[in-house]
């Protein structure tokens, strides 16, 4: 018997966001290289994107690398880009048979041309299908998506496209990377840690959170089940009474 049985399919999050975490403090508790944790991780990437489709969720959104992380030894970085790139190549066949549509967040320009030859190319040969918008975020941090955003925005004013008693928080979120994907319903972090570090901090206003104890290349479809269930018994008041709702 699984979790999946209990979720109500009536109520199920339109939209999951990922902070796939502890992948190095697992290699390591392991004896092995943080590379071996990135390496198992995408094995849980492929794990939770399937299930993702299985249930018909239609956004879920996974922090694979923030602005912050170029910091870390090149070897890792060199390695985690080569992941991308090989992941990316190696599920373009199960994108398109299970619709999923690849799309990427974050300054993108700052990777490396080889992965964003192949992120360009796969979110083009992927543009036109529709039962999962799968977000990358990729050199990904909130705080400069909110600056890019104020920066856009101060453009459309300068030139006259925009009038600054316009600018509401429609115009702010249609100027931000995730501009035509809705906020998303539920966030999962794993690893234990209780932080939000610098992910969709503007989308995640009114987000359900979810904290697992298991280590990122340890989460499983299960786990993404639980969480959901869990999700489902949560009140979300948005502000209001229990009565209003
Ligand atoms: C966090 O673990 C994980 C990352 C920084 C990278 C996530 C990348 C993957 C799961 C693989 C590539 C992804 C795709 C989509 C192909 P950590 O290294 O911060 O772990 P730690 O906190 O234990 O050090």
């Amino acid at each position: 018997m699984s979790v999946k049985d209990n979720i109500d399919r009536n109520k199920l999050p339109r939209h999951i966001a990922i902070i796939m975490d502890g992948n190095g403090r697992w290699a390591k508790g392991l004896g092995k290289l943080r590379v071996f944790g990135h390496k198992n991780g995408v094995t849980a990437v492929r794990e939770v994107l399937e299930a993702t489709i299985e249930l018909g969720i239609p956004y879920l959104t996974l922090y694979a690398f923030s602005s912050e992380n170029w910091n870390r030894p090149k070897l890792e970085v060199q390695a985690l880009m080569e992941l991308l790139i090989n992941s990316l190549n190696k599920e373009l066949k199960t994108f398109h048979k299970n619709g999923v549509k690849l799309n990427a967040i974050g300054n993108i320009n700052d990777l490396p041309t080889n992965a964003q030859k192949t992120l360009k190319e796969t979110i083009a040969a992927t543009s036109n299908n529709d039962k999962c918008t799968l977000s990358l975020a990729l050199s990904y941090g909130s705080r400069a998506e909110i600056v890019e955003a104020s920066k856009r925005i101060a453009q459309q004013v300068l030139s006259g496209e925009l009038d600054p008693k316009d600018i509401n928080e429609h115009v702010f979120t249609q100027n931000l990377y995730t501009a035509n994907i809705p906020d998303p319903d539920l966030m999962i972090r794993t690893s234990g840690e209780y932080r939000i570090s610098n992910f969709l901090l503007w989308q995640l206003a009114y987000t359900e959170l979810s904290f697992s104890p298991k280590m990122w290349p340890e989460f499983n479809r299960e786990d993404l089940f639980e969480a959901i269930y869990d999700f489902q018994t949560r009140e979300r008041r948005f502000g209001k009474t229990s009565e209003q709702l």
